[in-house]
């Protein structure tokens, strides 16, 4: 039986059911559902739908129902095809005709928008906690590596020397912005929907501003038919999903990259490599190749539910309950993969050595053109002299350093003995000490405010 069947004389085809049904992934939203319910038959009782002594005993059975649910002892029946219906079903059963009163002035429309949101403000707080933790992980490596000097690289290409701290603590910033974003999709997720009826609104007298605030919202919707269907929360959570996804794949693939033998700046725990089934040398970075791999699936769920909200006629359409699927799997993608990555950042070892052996000293021609500008070149001819100065290191084969100063003196009369001492990477990541540069002094500050954001 379903809960609408009165104007139908033959049930439902039981393939359609199977296509129709959202009980099997729904579900998972039923303490949102019973919490929706439980608050909704307060507001009609004070609206004066419900006896005092109806909303007691409906609310009895609401509790009933989320034992069932919580002991796993919750028993599906065939009709039950989403978490709205199954919930209203079992209460019925439990409490009686009664229970048949509760969906007074309300529709599944208003519901599964409550519902939905609920779950997903639940969702945004585990994220960010999440979140917190891997920030935590990076800063506790920066810590560590303030003063290890390593090449810093735009095109892929060796560019200038850095600090470690500098590279991990990049990477800081971009999980702040993803924690900004959540917290943004979380004001706009904050607005209860429940009192919107099936789109017009509802005839009874509910305080619907009561009704949000009992449900933890922080304010009511103000257009029903915007309300029930409004599903802009859920895209929003997944682009703050899919670019953080993205930010975990950038991260990954520079673990990927570093951990290469051939590199060898970072070894991953043997926790968190694993093997080849073959090939008895190799040690892969699995997890960080897997994060890489997610951020195309979390990328997908994000422009699926684009795609299935952008030609919807006003205003709920059963289109709509394809939102769910694609924000459970995203979660569930990032919570699988955040404590994976924050176990590989915590137990990363970086090899100081391997990064100092890297650096050559054409990673240092910036700063030798950076020299000849405090002797008062304009920067552009600086940039050319120095190009020749690399180019004829290149042509004897030797290190700019090596370079004579005869031949750095054919190139510009500015080039005096002291040149020798722009050879020096750790002076010329120290120089970098404006906020936000590379030096270990700026890096000190960046964490400093890294800490207080984190409040440790
Ligand atoms: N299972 C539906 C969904 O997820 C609930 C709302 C159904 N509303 C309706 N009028 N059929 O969207």
């Amino acid at each position: 039986m379903t809960l609408w069947g009165g104007r139908f004389s033959e049930p439902t085809d039981e393939q359609l059911r199977a296509l129709n049904d959202s009980i099997g992934f729904d579900r998972r939203m039923y303490r949102q559902d019973i919490a929706g319910s439980i608050a909704y038959a307060r507001a009609i009782a004070l609206a004066g739908v419900l006896t005092p002594d109806e909303a007691d005993t409906i609310i009895a059975g609401l509790r009933q129902v989320l034992a069932e649910f919580e002991a796993g002892a919750f028993e599906l029946k065939p009709g039950d095809e989403d978490i709205h219906t199954a919930v209203e079903r079992r209460l019925t059963e439990l409490v009686g005709a009664v229970g048949g009163k509760l969906h007074t002035g309300r529709s599944r429309n208003d519901q599964v928008g409550t519902d939905f949101r609920l779950w997903v403000l639940d969702a945004i707080s585990v994220v960010d906690r999440l979140l917190n933790d891997l920030q935590g992980a990076l800063l506790g490596q920066a810590e560590q590596h303030i003063e290890t000097l390593m090449p810093g690289y735009t095109h892929l290409q060796p560019a200038q020397p850095i600090t470690a701290a500098h590279w991990l603590m990049s990477f800081f910033w971009m999980l702040a912005r993803d924690r900004e974003r959540l917290a943004d999709v979380r004001r706009r997720t904050s607005v209860s929907p429940l009192g919107s009826g099936a789109l017009a609104g509802t005839p009874f007298p509910i305080d619907r501003d009561a009704l949000a605030e009992a449900l933890g919202f922080h304010s009511c919707s103000q257009n029903s038919l915007d309300a029930v269907s409004d599903r802009d929360f859920a895209a929003e959570f997944l682009f703050a999903l899919a670019l953080l996804g993205t930010h975990l794949s950038r991260l990954a693939e520079d673990i990927i990259l570093y951990s290469n033998p051939r590199l060898g700046f970072i070894t991953l725990d043997d926790r968190y490599s694993t093997g080849s089934s073959l090939m008895p040398q190799k040690r892969n970075p699995d997890p960080a190749e897997l994060a890489r791999g997610k951020a195309g699936r979390l990328i997908g769920n994000l422009t699926g539910l684009l795609v299935t909200l952008k030609g919807l006629p006003s205003t709920y359409n059963k289109d709509l309950q394809e939102d769910k699927e694609a924000v459970f799997d995203s979660f569930d993608t990032m919570t699988t993969l955040l404590p994976v990555i924050t176990a590989v950042v915590h137990t990363l070892s970086l090899n100081p050595n391997a990064m100092r052996a890297a650096l050559t000293e054409d990673m240092l021609a910036t700063d030798l053109a950076d020299y000849l500008v405090k002797k008062g070149l304009p920067f552009r001819q600086a940039h050319h002299v120095v190009g020749q100065a690399v180019s004829e290191a290149a042509r004897q084969n030797v290190p700019l350093s090596r370079l004579s100063l005869e031949v750095l003196h054919g190139l510009s009369p500015l080039f005096e003995v002291e040149v020798t001492e722009v050879f020096d990477f750790a002076a010329s990541v120290a120089r970098r000490a404006a906020p936000g540069g590379t030096a270990p002094a700026a890096v000190r500050q960046q964490i400093e405010a890294a800490k207080q954001m984190l409040g440790v």
